[in-house]
């Protein structure tokens, strides 16, 4: 087989040469390299009969990358594995063994005649695309139901107004915090969100900006308006300048070579926690490269995220992932050729609890308070952080690392912002317990509709729009519209409850403003602090989280309960201080003494 494989190569090589049509050679030399090779577990059968290139015989349209294609044939790869033993254990141990090293760096003769010279790493998920079309195709995909800047804070949004103002000030989500679109725009819209770099900022085509899709260069499409000033502060009014050098970590892949472990500013990373952030985000193009999950030398599952791999590494194994029996085995690697520590880690399988989570998690990414209410900066390893435990657990994670966000601006309670822990909520639903994953219902297997070939959608959206190919697989006896009538009606629960906590909360809050100008004690109100603090964590959870209403509906509505018992415990607290204010205020006897404050009630601690 492997001498059947060689000679298609080389055939397929002089028509590279010969200039010839791309489709033709994709086609030969992807067949000839799954001949050479056993089906895989994760590509089925169907990807043995026509590997993905394959597809390109019959539709010829050549893609951006397509010269990576054919430049790969001719590629001797044994002198740079000499020298680099730790890629060689990769690349030959996996699918892309006759991938040539020069599809995706460049400036190799120059490196090769000298090794101080840098050769340059194609980060454009177009270059996997020219060999994996169907994957690539999807995976930048518009989705035109999720519009963008959708604030959740609208009426039918997750935390409307005008709650959310009220709960949040004043965190700079209040300028704008929106529900996420397609993947392509991961980058792109963190870019121009009103609350991350003060405006600065701006699509070139003004609004026409809404019409781009696909995969693309961020920076074709926006421009700086300031240039000249590389301070992160605000230009616009009605912005905030939030964002800070992890924010990336969960939008691009870009840097991931220029950046040591953790974001540590060492010798040697051009990037770190404490860069210029505005400077840095110049460098960044790609939203969601395939190699967050995919080894480029092997082929094979893999996670990059630094804290996940911190957190799943922690010596307390304390994560959700550690109480998870049918993990796969994780191997952390130490990479860095440039005389500074980068880690990858490499999974058995695909794990997409672990490789969505990468992103779609609760995390620390930004500057904070300690519980003293003192703040600390990037510069602290803190501000790089995943808890990947539940609602209670990372509550209790961050006080155990002297960790909160922000301080409310009414009640002075120091609040965590939470992110988009849609992970952690996953953890413990009927169907993580049942072995379900986030791909089964988020990346369905589908056919190509020219040439039948069946593929992994990378088109990852919601399951409404493809009920059929996800839920209707194994619940065989539904039809979509029930498929969606129990989706809606989940969602239509969860929004409910949600809707109660913030009545609870915002009470509260009113209360705790009456009962300061009312002059009830410190301590009294310190109390209340504290309920603010949780009550708040079990509803803004809720609300930063995406698609709980489904994934796990039992566990949101136990902790949305839960806000509302805190917030009516921190209600009485302050009904009762207020009564006996009153009493010594109002009281006859009280005209002639100089009122005390109130006595504080019982230090009793929120309800667990
Ligand atoms: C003589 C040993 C040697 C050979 C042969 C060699 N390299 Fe390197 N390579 C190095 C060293 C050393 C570095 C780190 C250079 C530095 O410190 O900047 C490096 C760095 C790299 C990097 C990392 C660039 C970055 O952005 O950090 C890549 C990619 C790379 N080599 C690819 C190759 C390829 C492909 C070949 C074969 C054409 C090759 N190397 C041949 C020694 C070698
Ligand atoms: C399919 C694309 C692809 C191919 C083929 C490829 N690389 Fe890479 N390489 C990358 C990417 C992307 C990175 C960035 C680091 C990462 O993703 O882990 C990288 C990083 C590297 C590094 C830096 C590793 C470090 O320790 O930081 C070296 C060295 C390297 N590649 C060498 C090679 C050699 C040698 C070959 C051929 C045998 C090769 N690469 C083939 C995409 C590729
Ligand atoms: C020059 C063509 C080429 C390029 C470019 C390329 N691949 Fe591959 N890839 C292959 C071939 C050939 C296979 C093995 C046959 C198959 O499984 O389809 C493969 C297999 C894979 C697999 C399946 C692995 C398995 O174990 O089943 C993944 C995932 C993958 N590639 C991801 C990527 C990513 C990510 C990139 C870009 C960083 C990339 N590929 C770039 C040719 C390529
Ligand atoms: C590198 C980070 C990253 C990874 C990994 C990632 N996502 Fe996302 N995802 C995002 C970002 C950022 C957005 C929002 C983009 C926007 O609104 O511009 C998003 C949006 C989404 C959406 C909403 C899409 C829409 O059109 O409404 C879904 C669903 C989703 N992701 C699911 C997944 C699943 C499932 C996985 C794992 C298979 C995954 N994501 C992996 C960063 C990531
Ligand atoms: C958020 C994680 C994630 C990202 C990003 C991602 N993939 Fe995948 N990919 C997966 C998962 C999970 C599977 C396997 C699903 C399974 O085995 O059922 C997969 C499977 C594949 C396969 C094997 C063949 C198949 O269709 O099952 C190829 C090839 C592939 N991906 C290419 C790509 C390319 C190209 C990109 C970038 C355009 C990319 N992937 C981005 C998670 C990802
Ligand atoms: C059993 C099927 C199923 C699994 C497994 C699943 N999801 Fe979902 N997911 C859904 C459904 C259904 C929705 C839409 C819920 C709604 O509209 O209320 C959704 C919504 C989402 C959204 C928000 C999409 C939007 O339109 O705003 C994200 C992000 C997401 N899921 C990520 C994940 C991640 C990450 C995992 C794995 C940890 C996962 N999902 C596992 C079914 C699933
Ligand atoms: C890979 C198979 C698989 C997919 C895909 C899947 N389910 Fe399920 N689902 C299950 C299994 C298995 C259970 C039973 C879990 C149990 O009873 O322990 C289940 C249970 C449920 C439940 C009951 C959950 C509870 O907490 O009581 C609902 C509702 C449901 N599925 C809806 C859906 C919808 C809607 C989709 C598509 C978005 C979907 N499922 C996709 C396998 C799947």
């Amino acid at each position: 087989m492997e001498s059947r494989a060689r000679r298609m190569w080389d055939l397929a090589r002089r028509f590279a040469v010969i200039g010839s049509a791309v489709a033709l050679l994709d086609a030969a030399a992807s067949t000839a390299l799954a001949q050479g090779q056993a089906p895989t577990k994760a590509a089925p059968a169907a990807t043995k009969a026509a590997p993905p290139a394959a597809t390109r015989a019959v539709a010829p349209a050549p893609t951006k990358a397509a010269p990576a294609a054919r430049r790969q044939a001719a590629f001797n790869a044994t002198t740079c594995l000499d020298c680099h033993q730790p890629i060689k254990a990769f690349y030959e141990s996996g699918k892309h063994k006759n991938v040539g090293c020069n599809v995706c760096h460049d400036k190799l003769t120059e490196h090769s005649a000298n090794r101080r010279v840098r050769p340059t790493t194609n980060m454009d998920s177009a270059v996997c695309g020219s060999c994996h079309k169907l994957q690539f195709e999807s995976q930048f995909r518009q989705n035109y139901a999720s519009v963008a800047r959708k604030e959740k804070s609208q009426q039918t949004g997750l935390s409307p107004n005008p709650s959310w103002e009220k709960l949040m000030t004043p965190h700079p989500f209040t300028r704008e915090h929106n529900k996420g679109r397609a993947h392509s725009f991961a980058v792109l819209d963190q870019f121009l969100v009103d609350r991350a770099f003060g405006g600065r900022f701006q699509p070139k085509e003004g609004w026409q900006y809404l019409v781009k899709e696909g995969n693309f260069k961020v920076w074709d499409v926006i421009e700086d308006r300031f240039p000249d000033n590389t301070d992160q502060k605000v230009f616009v009014p009605g912005t905030a300048a939030a964002a800070n050098p992890m924010c990336w970590t969960c939008k691009s892949a870009d840097l991931i070579l220029d950046w040591a472990y953790l974001g540590d500013p060492v010798p040697g990373a051009t990037w770190s926690r404490t860069s210029r952030v505005v400077e840095l985000v110049k460098h960044i193009n790609h939203a969601r490269n395939c190699i967050f999950c995919h080894d480029p030398h092997s082929a094979g599952p893999r996670i990059v995220r630094d804290a996940l791999i911190q957190a799943i590494t922690r010596p307390e194994k304390d994560t959700l992932f550690h109480a998870d029996k049918r993990a796969p085995k994780v191997e952390v690697h130490e990479l860095g050729v440039r005389g500074f520590t980068r880690k990858i880690a490499t999974l058995s399988r695909h794990d997409t609890k672990l490789q969505c989570g990468q992103c779609h998690v609760e995390y620390i990414g930004n500057p904070g308070l300690n519980l003293d209410g003192t703040p600390f900066t990037t510069a602290d390893r803190r501000s790089n952080t995943f808890p990947y435990k539940d609602v209670q657990g990372t509550l209790d994670f961050y006080t155990s690392i002297n960790f909160r966000d922000f301080r409310h601006g009414i009640t002075g309670a120091l609040l965590i912002k939470n992110q988009h822990p849609d992970v952690e909520n996953y953890y413990g639903s009927a169907h993580q317990k049942a072995g379900v994953e986030c791909h089964q219902c988020h990346m369905p297997k589908m056919k190509d509709a020219k040439t039948g070939r069946t593929y992994t959608s990378h088109f990852s959206v919601s399951p409404r729009q493809y009920l059929r190919e996800t839920c209707l697989t194994c619940h065989s006896g539904w039809t979509e519209q029930q498929a969606r009538y129990v989706i809606d009606s989940l969602h239509n629960r969860v929004q409910g409850k949600t809707r109660k906590a913030e009545f609870w909360l915002t009470r509260m809050i009113d209360k705790f403003e009456e009962a300061r100008n009312l002059g009830v004690a410190e301590p009294v109100l310190h109390q209340v602090r504290e309920r603010h603090t949780l009550a708040h964590m079990h509803w803004e959870w809720w609300t930063a989280s995406n698609g709980h209403a489904f994934h796990n509906p039992d566990k949101a509505i136990g902790s949305l309960n839960r806000s509302v018992i805190v917030s009516q415990e921190g209600i009485k607290i302050l009904d009762d201080a207020m009564a006996e204010r009153r009493r010594v205020l109002f009281a006859p006897a009280a005209a002639a003494a100089p009122a005390p404050a109130a006595a504080p009630a019982p230090a009793a601690a929120p309800a667990k």
